[in-house]
């Protein structure tokens, strides 16, 4: 069979970028050990309230786990609760959301913070603030006409 030359040339880019890619996935996956957000953790929408996690949301203290803090969001059209937090420079904390009613978002502006929060799972992510300042909130999946409007703040003091 006589492939052309330039097509010779084209095959074997493509071949070597598909290898390049999944080297570069897998190194990322297996090495630096990156994952994408949770969405093992499962709860009943109409019942957010009741449960353990989400009755009190806000800054929590932890013992014993690999961070310092659980910060637990709870997201509804249109506001995050709670609505401010501070957050002691250097802290490891591990973001805690879930969704009341719609598919939210939460960005964290400044940083690599960016989930989805979908009803009916928890989405979680582990970061340490390590600069102080004001950090923006944001729902970045559009929910209904306050969209625009629906923020927090995180601020991290020393
Ligand atoms: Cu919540 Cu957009």
């Amino acid at each position: 069979m006589h492939i052309h030359k330039f097509e010779k040339i084209w095959l074997i880019f493509g071949v070597t970028a598909l290898l390049v890619f999944l080297s570069v996935l897998g190194v990322s996956a297996f090495y630096l050990g990156n994952q994408p957000p949770s969405c093992l953790a499962v709860i009943d929408p109409t019942k957010v309230d009741e449960h353990d996690t989400f009755k009190e949301p806000g800054l929590k203290k932890v013992e014993g786990k690999d961070w310092d803090y659980e910060l637990v969001y709870v997201a509804q059209a249109f506001a995050y609760t709670p609505g401010t937090v501070e957050v002691p420079l250097g802290a490891k904390v591990k973001v805690i959301v879930t969704s009341k009613d719609v598919i939210h978002g939460f960005g964290v502006a400044g940083t690599n913070i960016n989930m989805m929060v979908e009803p009916g799972y928890i989405s979680e992510i582990v970061t340490t603030f390590d600069k102080a300042g004001e950090y923006l909130v944001l729902c970045n999946e559009y929910c209904g006409s306050g969209h625009h409007m629906m923020t927090s703040m995180i601020k991290v003091v020393e």
